[in-house]
């Protein structure tokens, strides 16, 4: 039987891997910061492991025994940009260290990010050769973490596989849209060009992490040389515009409205977001960091080398996982 070390369990995209790990036979250990907010994971049946990446000593009991270790834990939005680089930056450079003492060291599967790369440019989607250029700190703090294990190449088996936006059932921030949609039928796109975006449902990315741990290939020390390096979405590209639309469908509703916000506006809103945050202490998506994500331009990436290499296929379109999200946020009463 195969042994996998999850971070980021109790986060979004950690729960679909940990449901697509189970179903397939692989005994799962979670490294969680506070088991009792773990509960729904223990009843699962995964081992829990308490501890966190800035504590090195806590993740050797984590990372003992695991033939694959999938690193997502890490943090997307922040009151503090010095905590993205702190967890996404040193916190895998802590994991990898630990990775490289055991005697057979396991395989490091990096949820890595496409705003490590940057945007798209003209009008092909991104591929792992094109040069990497980060527009936030969340982007930059993504590219540390993808060269604090490049650091640990000679020493164990790394892949990086880097998402785009990620949506699916559990979801708080894609699930914005989905809310605003459905109650107001308006979807705030930020500035007045429409971009366009891959996508990728976290079971799909789910998906593609294990085919990536079991077949994909390894990175090397050279930062120019992109094996072992992948973008994970789905086929289809979509502008702002046409994700709301089809949101808008699959919500039920016979008209959504695509309201272009002019970006020096969404800086306003972004820059009092981020007052609000400080405030009460928890970070939110409307951010002035989030703003230059949105300014970039486009967002889009080609999974075709990942499809080459192991096989991945999301199993279903877009429309059919956005459809099956709604009805779950639905089911829930999120909407
Ligand atoms: N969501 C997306 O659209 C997207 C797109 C591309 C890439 N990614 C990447 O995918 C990964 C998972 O994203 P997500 O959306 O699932 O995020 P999430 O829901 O915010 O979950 C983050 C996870 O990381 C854990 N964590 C945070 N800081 C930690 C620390 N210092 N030590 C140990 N664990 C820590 C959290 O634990 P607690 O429960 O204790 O807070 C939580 O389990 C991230 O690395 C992210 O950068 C996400």
């Amino acid at each position: 039987m195969r042994h996998a070390l999850v971070t980021g369990a109790t986060g979004f995209i950690g729960h679909h891997l940990v449901q697509r790990l189970l179903a397939q036979g692989t005994a799962v250990k979670c490294l969680v910061r506070s088991k009792s907010r773990a509960d729904h994971l223990s009843q699962l049946g995964v081992t829990l492991v308490q501890g966190e990446l800035e504590d090195v000593s806590s993740l050797s009991e984590a990372v003992k025994d695991a033939d694959v270790v999938y690193h997502l834990a890490g943090v997307t939005k922040s009151v503090r940009k010095s905590d993205l680089m702190r967890v996404n930056g040193d916190g895998t450079k802590n994991l990898s260290l630990v990775c490289s003492r055991r005697n057979c060291p396991p395989t490091l599967v990096l949820v890595s990010s496409l705003a490590a790369a940057g945007p798209s440019t003209g009008s092909e989607p991104r591929i792992e050769t094109d040069p990497v250029s980060p527009v936030s700190c969340y982007g930059r703090s993504k590219r540390a973490g993808e060269l604090a294990v490049m650091d640990f190449a000679d020493e164990l088996p790394v892949t990086i596989v880097r998402p785009p936006i990620v949506f699916g059932e559990h979801d708080r921030d894609v699930f914005q849209w989905f809310r605003s949609i459905d109650k107001l039928g308006l979807h705030f796109a930020a500035g007045l060009r429409d971009f366009h975006y891959s996508l990728i449902h976290a079971d799909d990315l789910a998906w593609a992490l294990i085919l990536a741990a079991e077949q994909g290939g390894r990175i090397t020390k050279d930062v120019d040389d992109d094996a072992g390096i992948y973008y994970a979405a789905c086929d289809e590209v979509m502008t702002f515009s046409e994700m709301g639309r089809l949101i808008g469908d699959c919500v039920g509703r016979s008209r959504t409205r695509v309201v272009h916000v002019p970006m020096f506006m969404i800086r306003g809103v972004a820059v009092s977001g981020d007052l609000w945050a400080r405030l009460r202490g928890r970070p939110t998506i409307l951010n002035l960091d989030k703003t230059r994500e949105a300014a970039a331009g486009s967002w889009v990436c080609s999974a075709a080398k990942l499809q080459r290499h192991t096989g991945f296929v999301p199993s279903m379109t877009l429309q059919e996982r956005v459809l099956q999200t709604a009805k779950w946020y639905t089911h829930e009463n999120w909407i």
